[in-house]
């Protein structure tokens, strides 16, 4: 029998083989991402998939790809973020798919930050679509798939003691704003307009920190671009807009994580011809 397997087949393999090494057992697996045990204590991979749900998993799809550019997107925003001094889980990115970060106890809050209203905001409050708000809104709503994800306000996170003190949760709602004002700025730079987004916060597993966990990307922003108002986010599913990926490679390669393809041409260099010096 001879065996026929080609040198890219081959990579595959080892590179799928090498990054299972890594991984221990499966912690907990979401929507569009596992959680794996990390190679030390208090450490995890978090595996990004290419399925995509909306409306409380009413909507399920798989976007080929999403995976890979949410698994960049977030790695770059929340570099920046280590890099302006707020804590995140994020260690390093791993691979095309996976990233190696602290592993958490998660608050089961989801803290939601608007800058201009649209979807449930405007559906629940009757506020029309698209209304630039005075200053930044932060929403809560509890993490819980079987009630769905029902909005909260500051004092059913405390009594339920979702988040145990009202210091840590006024810590949190401080850093959502300072996450907000330096990601405007840097979608701003690159001519999408920060709609709103969603951030998930959590305590250290090695020691108790407080930190930003999760991802941020275009599955969990709402993105326009500055002068269409064309949407660069998970919207393009939940309304059947299509080109998703194409999307999210668009906010990617305004990022500058991943450059156009027309970018990037060979240099031809014609045959070296002999040097003549002119004798004198
Ligand atoms: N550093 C971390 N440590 C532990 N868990 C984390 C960390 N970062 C994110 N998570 C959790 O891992 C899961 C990621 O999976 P995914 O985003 O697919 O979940 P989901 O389907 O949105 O469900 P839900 O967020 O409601 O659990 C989430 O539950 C998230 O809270
Ligand atoms: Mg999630």
């Amino acid at each position: 029998m001879t065996l026929t397997i080609t040198q890219k087949k081959l990579t595959l393999y080892i590179r799928e083989f090498l990054s299972r090494m890594n991984k221990g057992k499966k912690l907990y697996e979401g929507k569009a991402k596992i959680i794996y045990e990390g190679p030390e204590k208090g450490t995890g991979i978090q595996h990004f998939k290419d399925d995509a749900t909306a409306f409380n998993n009413l909507k399920k799809s798989t976007v080929e790809g999403k995976g890979v550019l949410n698994n960049r997107i977030s790695e770059h925003i929340l570099n920046n973020l280590n890099q302006i001094g707020v804590k995140t889980h994020l260690i390093k990115r791993l691979n095309m798919r996976e990233q190696l970060i602290k592993l958490c106890n998660i608050f089961p809050v989801e803290f939601i930050v608007r800058n201009i209203a649209t979807g449930s905001l405007t559906k629940r409050l009757g506020i029309a679509d698209g209304t630039v708000l005075s200053k930044p809104l932060i929403e809560f709503s509890y993490k819980n798939d079987d009630l769905g994800d029902p909005v909260i306000s500051r004092e059913h996170i405390l009594e339920f003691g979702w988040v145990k003190d009202p210091i840590t949760l006024d810590l949190i709602i401080e850093r959502c704003l300072r996450i907000n004002d330096f990601m405007q700025g840097m979608f701003r730079g690159v001519g999408i307009k920060l709609v709103d987004f969603k951030l998930e916060f959590g305590r250290s597993n090695i020691d108790n920190e407080l930190m930003l966990a999760d991802e941020i990307s275009p599955d969990t922003c709402r993105l326009w671009d500055v002068s269409s108002e064309k949407k660069l986010d998970k919207d393009r599913f939940r309304k059947d807009l299509g080109n998703i990926v194409q999307a999210y490679q668009e906010v990617a390669r305004r990022l500058g994580i991943i450059h156009e393809e027309s970018n990037i041409s060979s240099v031809k260099f014609g045959k070296p011809k002999a040097v003549n010096i002119k004798k004198k």
